[in-house]
């Protein structure tokens, strides 16, 4: 019996003490059995002589029934049951008359014969169903009872699949999962840092990683030639739909790699979690250079389960006495396709959808080329039907499409277009969430101009190798010979969304001095915030390369879903909020003391 016991717990891994099944499990063929159940009360219906309980947990939801004829007392007792109480039944399983599809358990009931209470609940402040009727700063204080919720529990249990297919294939790879601190010195990779006070150290702080980006290439240094790690970083940014404050990579670094070989290993990773997750065969990935999906889609991250690419119309479209065209250094377009039916209000509507000052256009102009082959257009004016079809013609346009003209500077007109055609591409329903389109974009420039404060910042992080042949030119000092440099850096986008990103390193300190110097740092700056790991350089560095993941992002585009906090356990909300523990919150004065925050401690302590 013992014996049996134990058999039976190992293969199921439930104790019988309090199930033998879970509340997904019970089918037809179990008709007859005396089982045992646990789990949350989600529904409970009486109808006076039956009472019927929906008995929820992670597998499922089994129905239990009550009978008022066969035991009136345990009837009474089920009656009382509110919702989210904790509770067991035994019974028996037996074949329902009245059979629900939708459900895995939905042709079995359990006529139940005892039943215990575990845990009562208060009412809950939301219900616990698929569709609930709780905000989010509601769900988000009681995210216990959100995560009971079965879309949420999926998500966070498609993640937990996914970082364990991830680290069976990176394992299979040999790559070594190594831990690398959370209180560190700062690393620049554009955003704040968080910061924390250290008492052991009066008036010194350290910085939480916004990437374990250092430290992965001095384990390289070190000899572990492939290094994974899924872990958290923190940037104190502004937050939008896909950025958590805090976050998870899936980071990685390799030893005596080329470009090649970084991307074949993430591509393979991305194939086998699309495989082995979400059941996709996903072909090779097309590669792209910056500047090409720049100029064809005027973003870096390309959506690509849609065309409606750019057509650059300006050696037809200027010098035909329309002043907007004259003066503009680009004039661009895209082809709506089928949208040639827009009716005027739509047109306007979008015109003024691209004058908001997040789009920043002047104007727009829209060709419509006719079902019938009639063409017309909002600037007819200045432009014959023959002049118009040039541009369709370079816009790949068909009877029936709309095209959309933007015009002005070059670089605002081309973020304005994508924005424009990413907006077209909802409209039309041309994003599919079941379509994975993903690309590397590739040859990223190593710098960027910032208008602002009027220097170069590194595009991807200062640790970026340059291309070989662009090595010589780095220090020549004029503006668009920096602005041309090339970089070994590259990102995956799938579906429009930065996935992840990555380069070749610099491993020579002489180059790394040059790239701080390019970058704005003085000699003694780059020695104080980097000497560590210039100084690992001078023992023997090999070449080294890697990429990180956004975790939490790859978990929503798999999803087809837009915002990744729906796949963090505990996320924090726009206001970088914690609500349910209510984070961040004041601290005892004497911590701050202790700390050395209060002014006054500092003194007296010193004194
Ligand atoms: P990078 O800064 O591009 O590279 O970050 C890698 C990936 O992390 C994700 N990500 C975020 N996800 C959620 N919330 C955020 N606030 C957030 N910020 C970034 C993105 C991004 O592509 N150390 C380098 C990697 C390397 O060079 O190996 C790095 O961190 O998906």
């Amino acid at each position: 019996m013992y014996m049996r016991v134990y058999v039976y717990t190992f293969n199921h891994q439930l104790n019988p003490m309090y199930r033998t099944h879970h509340c997904g499990e019970l089918r037809i063929s179990d008709a007859g059995k005396e089982v045992k159940l646990s789990g949350w009360v989600q529904a409970a219906r009486d109808f006076g002589g039956m009472t019927f309980i929906d008995l929820r947990d992670r597998y499922g939801i089994t129905q239990l029934v009550f009978n008022m004829d066969d035991d009136a007392e345990l009837c009474e007792r089920a009656r009382k049951l509110g919702r989210e109480f904790v509770i067991s039944a035994t019974g028996q399983v037996r074949e329902r008359s009245n059979k629900n599809p939708n459900r895995a358990t939905g042709d079995i009931e359990i006529e139940v014969k005892a039943m215990d209470v575990l845990n009562a609940s208060k009412v809950p402040p939301f219900t616990i169903e698929d569709d609930t009727d709780g905000g989010d700063d509601l769900r988000m204080k009681y995210r216990y009872l959100d995560l009971r919720r079965s879309p949420v529990q999926q998500n966070i249990i498609f993640r937990s699949r996914l970082a364990i297919e991830t680290r069976k294939y990176l394992a299979d790879q040999r790559f070594l999962e190594i831990e690398t601190p959370f209180l560190i010195k700062s690393t620049p990779e554009g955003a704040r840092d968080f910061i924390v006070p250290s008492r052991m150290n009066p008036g010194q702080f350290y910085a939480l990683p916004q990437s374990p980006q250092t430290f992965k290439q001095i384990l390289m240094v070190a000899g572990m030639d492939k290094y994974f790690q899924i872990v958290k970083c923190f940037r104190d940014e502004d937050l939008r739909a896909d950025r958590q404050p805090e976050f998870t990579q899936i980071d990685c670094e390799m030893a005596f790699v080329t470009q090649e070989e970084v991307l074949a290993t993430f591509e393979g990773l991305t194939k086998h979690l699309f495989k082995t997750v979400n059941g996709v065969e996903l072909p090779d990935f097309p590669h792209m250079s910056y500047d090409e999906a720049m100029r064809r889609f005027g973003s870096d991250k390309p959506d690509l389960r849609f065309g409606m690419e750019f057509a650059e119309l300006n050696d037809v479209a200027r010098n035909k006495g329309f002043q907007v065209f004259d003066s503009a250094e680009l004039v661009a377009g895209i082809c709506a396709p089928g949208a040639a039916d827009y009716t005027r209000k739509q047109i306007d509507e979008l015109t003024e959808w691209v004058k908001r000052p997040q789009i920043g256009a002047k104007g727009l102009v829209y060709v419509r080329f006719n079902a019938d082959g009639s063409v017309k257009s909002s600037v007819d004016k200045f432009f014959s039907e023959d002049a118009l079809r040039a541009w369709g013609e370079k816009a790949g346009a068909r009877a029936g499409d709309l095209m959309l003209v933007l015009a002005g500077e070059a670089e605002k007109t081309r973020k304005q277009l994508n924005e424009l055609r990413l907006e077209m591409g909802r409209r039309l329903g041309l994003m599919q969430p079941g379509d994975f389109k993903p690309l590397w974009v590739v040859d990223f420039p190593l710098l960027e101009w910032d208008e602002d404060t009027e220097r170069f910042y590194a595009m991807h992080h200062p640790f970026t190798s340059p291309k070989k042949e662009d090595v010589a030119r780095m220090l020549s000092g004029d503006h668009e010979t920096m602005k041309a440099l090339r970089a070994d850096a590259y990102d995956l986008v799938i579906n429009g969304v930065e996935i992840g990103g990555g380069s070749i390193r610099i491993h020579d300190r002489a180059l790394q001095e040059r790239n701080f110097k390019l970058l704005g740092f003085t000699p003694e700056e780059a020695e104080a915030q980097f000497g560590f790991l210039m100084g690992a350089f001078e023992y023997g560095a090999p070449p080294h390369g890697g990429i990180a993941f956004g975790f939490d992002r790859l978990c929503a585009v798999m999803n087809g879903q837009n915002s990744i906090r729906d796949f963090i356990a505990f996320p924090k909300n726009n206001m970088g909020r914690d609500m349910m523990i209510d984070a961040p919150s004041p601290v005892q004065e004497e911590q701050l003391e202790e700390l050395y925050l209060k002014q006054v401690g500092v003194e007296e302590k010193k004194g």
